[in-house]
């Protein structure tokens, strides 16, 4: 053919894809879907996507909305004024912050969206930021996409993990612009006390640095335990800006809503790169969401309690397996060391696809999440608690070699269902 060479066409994508780290839970999600195909209901609890519905007032607001032809056209990308004042009031109500809706609230298109872009808003090639390890994958992806360097720092929850933070601002040169937190904490499910974020005030003044506190399951919370914001410490909008979603505490994460709020530079900053990128979340989302944030506190607090229970029977029975488990007292995730014995000296990758091909259950092993997460695996709260005992009597019969349960018929006739309401029992909420 004319024109025509042997050689193959290359698509030169950009040098900020090709600096994304290895993806490393393709394998395993690769396998799940091959298991899947072939016939076998895996019990998936890798992935930490809320199974639960939406509230019925919010989902009738929603359709309530969408008939109404004025809320068509394009949005404003930085939100429905009315839903970052409905967002300030929450605050407000919850934590006793004060925001400026038009200054220090930002609606996001997920907290994720809002996440990322605020990293393209703040960083330059070659600017650096302290994320602790493990941590969860967007904390370092979205960085390097900007052009930044991340600087792991072992996680924690304490003076010696803000210490660790430390020695790395005083040595490091050019000092780091920004440090990621996150508590309640993905995958770790560790948790803090105000004081925390009075140490990490102190620290980011000291030394010059921003921090962001990443709040997505501020408001799933256990045993009493309420999650503090980090808006909440003198100062914290000086130095800062936090994440919040309407994704998990309200079982909306398909809806895509989120808020950056805290520091006018920052959230000034993100609203620059939104408006440059889009316009705004379709309006009756954001009307939904209004009412959500203002009549939604029961439904959120009715939400933790079937989170708290469905953990209460993951940790009961991983503690029968062998495991070392903390009982966690935020997030959707059980975070648990793997049994040595059942790790057999595999690392948790492998450690995961063995438990996909012959337990039929699905975990997030740790290492995807960070060095320091090696020997771990995260455990999401995302199948009814008949399902989590049903993964428990399936891990028990691989990892101990114990008769396998015979399944329930409801279960045992389900071909690849994934999700509790496939099963057709549905969770109380
Ligand atoms: C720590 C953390 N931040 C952010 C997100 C993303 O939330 P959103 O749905 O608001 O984008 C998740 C989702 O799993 C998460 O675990």
């Amino acid at each position: 053919m004319a024109g025509g060479t042997d050689t193959p066409f290359t698509i030169p994508v950009s040098s900020r894809i090709q600096r994304l780290p290895p993806y490393l839970f393709a394998r395993l999600n690769t396998l799940k879907a091959e298991k899947r195909r072939a016939g076998y209901d895996i019990i998936d609890l890798g992935m930490g996507n809320p199974i639960d519905p939406s509230p019925d007032f919010v989902v009738e607001k929603l359709a309530e909305a969408a008939h109404d032809a004025r809320n068509h056209r394009y949005s404003a990308s930085v939100g429905l004024f009315n839903l970052r004042r409905e967002v300030a009031l929450k605050y407000k109500r919850k934590y006793g912050v004060d925001l400026d809706p038009d200054k220090e609230v930002v609606v996001t298109i997920g907290s994720k969206e809002g996440f990322s872009h605020l990293m393209l808003a703040m960083l330059g090639t070659g600017d650096t930021v302290v994320v602790g390890d493990p941590a969860y994958p967007i904390h370092v992806y979205a960085v390097a996409l900007a052009g930044g360097n991340v600087i792991s720092v072992k996680l924690g929850n304490d003076e010696a993990f803000l210490e660790r933070i430390e020695h790395v601002l005083r040595n490091l040169f050019p000092r780091p612009k920004l440090v990621i937190l996150n508590y309640p904490h993905n995958p770790a499910a560790m948790t803090v006390e105000p004081l925390f974020y009075q140490q990490a005030v102190a620290l980011a003044r000291q030394y010059g640095v921003l921090l962001i506190n990443d709040f997505a399951y501020g408001e799933t919370c256990f045993d009493g335990y309420h999650a503090p914001s980090f808006l909440a410490t003198p100062g914290a909008k000086e130095v800062g800006v936090e994440f919040s979603t309407m994704s998990k505490p309200y079982n909306m994460a398909g809806w895509r809503v989120g808020f950056c709020c805290g520091n006018s530079e920052m959230v000034r900053a993100l609203s620059t790169i939104k408006g440059y990128y889009d316009y705004g979340h379709f309006a009756p989302i954001q009307i939904a969401s209004i009412l959500a944030l203002r009549k939604g506190d029961d439904f959120v607090q009715a939400q933790s309690v079937v989170y708290q229970k469905r953990r209460d029977v993951l940790v009961a029975g991983l503690k029968k397996l062998g495991w070392e488990v903390e009982t966690p007292r935020a997030s959707m995730f059980v975070w648990a060391k793997v049994a040595p014995q059942h790790l057999a000296g595999d690392g948790t990758i492998d450690f995961a696809l063995r438990l996909v091909e012959h337990a039929e259950v699905a975990v997030a092993p740790g290492r995807g999440f960070g060095d320091n997460g090696e020997g771990y695996v995260r455990i999401a709260l995302v199948e009814n608690e008949l399902r989590i005992k049903q993964a428990l009597r399936q891990m028990d019969a691989y990892l101990n070699g114990r008769k396998k349960h015979q399944r329930p018929s409801s279960l045992a006739t389900a071909k690849g269902r994934t999700t509790e309401a496939a099963t057709g029992d549905h969770p109380h909420i």
